[in-house]
């Protein structure tokens, strides 16, 4: 009864056993095993195990960019970037946006890394370290956004960037990123005037 009233938790649980087995079987050291069940824990807290990308990416057009936006809304708000964008750019960037999660330690790139995506923090901190990997640079929050520099200039990333606690992140890949820039080139401008006062503070 306690199975029918809960089918996404027994689907959850049943889940976990078959990745506990996988784990087990397969000799993954305990720390990374003890990761795997943190990042499907927080997942399943905070979307009840549901696949958000595999479900809207199955709508229809006409729903999917409704759906997008929708669920996206929240992160689209927080995000100085975007406030005053058209609602042409937000729904393309809505759309484009993929939802990732981080645990608190990741390492979400480390400078030198090939950047091909840019990312926007819907929810949590994450850190900028210098090539030493331990001083802090800068700290960025809810509506933050990163990884830009490579992508505008083309270049490996200028430094690493690490989540402090659970991060809620949008990525952008580079390829879409280059297309709403060729569509909307305000954007662009946008985003190089917020990246110098972000290094001048003006
Ligand atoms: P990118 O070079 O692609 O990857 C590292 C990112 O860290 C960089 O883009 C910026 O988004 C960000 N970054 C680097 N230095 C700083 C800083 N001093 N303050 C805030 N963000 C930074």
């Amino acid at each position: 009864i306690i199975a029918n009233l809960h089918p996404s938790r027994t689907r959850y649980v049943e889940a976990m056993e078959k990745i506990n087995a996988f784990m087990e079987y397969r000799g993954l050291p305990p720390g990374v095993q003890h990761r795997i069940r943190e990042y499907h824990g927080y997942r399943w807290e905070k979307r009840l195990g549901f696949d958000e990308s595999a479900i809207v990416d199955a709508l229809p057009p006409s729903l999917h960019a409704e759906v997008s936006l929708f669920l996206k809304k929240d992160v689209i708000e927080k995000v100085p970037l975007f406030k005053g964008a058209g609602a042409d750019l937000i729904r393309d960037i809505a759309l484009a946006m993929r939802p990732l999660v981080y645990l608190p330690g990741d390492f979400i790139f480390r400078a030198g890394d090939q950047g091909k995506e840019m990312f926007f923090i819907g929810r949590g901190t994450v850190e900028v370290l210098g090539r030493d990997e331990t001083s802090v640079q800068a700290t960025l929050g809810d509506g933050d956004f990163f990884g830009e520099v490579a992508l505008v200039k083309g270049q490996p990333r200028n430094a690493t960037v690490r989540a402090v606690g659970y991060c809620d992140l949008y990525a952008l890949h580079k390829d879409t990123f280059d297309q709403i820039i060729a569509h909307h080139p305000g954007f662009k401008e946008h985003i190089d005037r917020m990246v110098k006062e972000r290094f001048t503070g003006s």
